[in-house]
Order: C-alpha cells, then structure tokens, then sequence
C-alpha cells in the first residue's frame, strides 16, 4: 500500500430522487415512517456514524417538498445535489457535485436511501476488504432458492446457484473510474441499475463481498413492518 493510498478519502452518495412507484402511495418511500422516522433519515444517521465518511451528498428529486424537514437536512457532513431521470443519473449528478473537493482515487460508496437496515458493520466490512483494491465492489448476498429459468410459464432450466449473486449498496468504486463508467454508459445510452454494471460494461471486475440479509431495500408496502423488525433486532445485538 502507497502513502498515496492510505490517504485517499471515503465518500457516500445517496440517491433518493426516486419516487417509489412500486410502493404505490402518493409520498415518496424515503420519506414514509419507520419506527416514527422518515426512511431517508434512519438510513442517514447510520451513514453518518461511520466517521471515516468525509462527506455525504443526497440527490434529490426536483419536486421534493420533504427534505427540509428532515433533522439530518442541516447536518455539516452533509450536502445536496439535485437527482436525475434514472438512479444513475442522479448518482452521477452527486459525483459531478463533489468534482472540487474528491480527489480522482477518493472512494465514493453508493448507498441507496431506501436501504434503511444497513449496519455500521457491513460498511466496515466493505471498507476494510477493499481498501487496498484497485477497482472496488459491493455488497452482496448469494442466493438461497433455487433458480428457474422459464419462457411462457414454463420451466426451461435450472441456474446454478452457486455462481448468482443479489447485488446490494454500498457500492464502493473510486471517484475517476466510477465517474468514467457512468459517464460513458450515459453516452452510450446503456441502463444501468447498479455502480457495479457500469464498471463491467468496461470489462472490469468488481468485488463481491457478502453483506447481511438484513440489508433490505423498501421497494413494496409489505418491506416497511420488515424493516421495522430488522431496526428494532439490530438495536438489541
Ligand atoms: N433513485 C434516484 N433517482 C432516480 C431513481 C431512483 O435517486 N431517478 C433512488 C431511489 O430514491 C432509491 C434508489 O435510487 O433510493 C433505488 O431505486 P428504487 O428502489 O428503484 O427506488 P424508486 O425508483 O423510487 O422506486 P420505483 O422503482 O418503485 O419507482
Ligand atoms: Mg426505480
């Protein structure tokens, strides 16, 4: 490991532009309540008690009429920048936004606002394995059912577990090169739905490392009790 190296900073990034379509109420799901608190703000006091974060841009929507409301809104780590179209956009939006303060080989983890259970832990974890890496990666879990392949209702095969993957965030890539990937497969006009698929469409690799079931994404109404579940658990470990 260089000076260099050692030196470079961590950065997160929180998209929440989104507007939560599949949870199908009027309020977007960053700012629904979990245990009496938005989601966005569960999911931003856990970002901010990892002290090695210099910093934490949220990208938000065009239309948000809630952030100001949040306790965190105020907070001197953190800072906004507004979302875009898709989850990339809005991720590239808050890389361009830290463009005057990261340095090219500063850490970036990409964490979405709707991960709300994610554990000081699993951060540490994803920091301390790839630190030293020079492309980066993400958490991820394996999968536990087994896989079907099926065309019009039918089962045409069975996929080897063994090498599938859910992605998860953070998702931890190197300022320059994750800004690079993005901005290319913009250009490209390619969807990406995570950091890491931009980073393989340029033939790199990223590592998995294995994160906690718990780390759940709301995505439907039926992911809130969940979450509430997991939250109050995780206090008790
Ligand atoms: N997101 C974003 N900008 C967008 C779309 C999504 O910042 N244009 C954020 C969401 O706010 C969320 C994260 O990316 O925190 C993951 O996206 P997803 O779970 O798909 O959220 P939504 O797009 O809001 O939900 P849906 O797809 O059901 O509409
Ligand atoms: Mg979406």
């Amino acid at each position: 490991m260089t000076d260099t190296c050692r030196n470079n900073r961590f950065w997160a990034i929180v998209p929440a532009a989104g507007v939560g379509k599949r949870m199908g109420v009027d309020v977007p799901k960053q700012y629904l309540q979990v245990l009496g608190k938005p989601v966005l703000q569960h999911t931003l006091e856990r970002l901010l008690a990892i002290d090695v974060l210099a910093g934490v841009v949220v990208a938000l929507g065009s239309e948000d009429g809630y952030w100001s409301d949040l306790p965190c809104a105020t907070h001197p780590k953190i800072r906004v920048a507004p979302g875009g179209k898709e989850r990339a956009d809005s991720v590239l939006s808050a890389l361009t936004s830290l463009e005057n303060v990261a340095e090219p080989d500063d850490w970036v983890l990409v964490h979405d606002a709707a991960r709300l259970c994610i554990t000081i832990s699993d951060v540490q974890k994803l920091i301390d394995r790839l630190r030293n890496d020079e492309v980066g990666g993400i958490l991820a879990l394996p999968v536990t059912d087994t896989l079907k392949g099926a065309e019009a209702g039918e089962i045409v095969e069975t996929i080897d577990r063994s090498r599938i993957w859910r992605a998860l965030t953070p998702q931890m890539f190197r300022f320059r090169m994750l800004k690079h990937a993005l901005t290319d497969a913009a250009e490209r006009k390619l969807i990406v739905t995570d950091e890491a698929s931009a980073l393989e469409l340029r033939g790199l690799r990223p590592k998995i490392v294995e994160g906690r079931p718990d780390n759940i994404k709301i995505t439907r109404p039926e992911d809130l009790p969940l979450a509430a579940f997991y939250l109050e658990r995780q206090c008790y470990e």
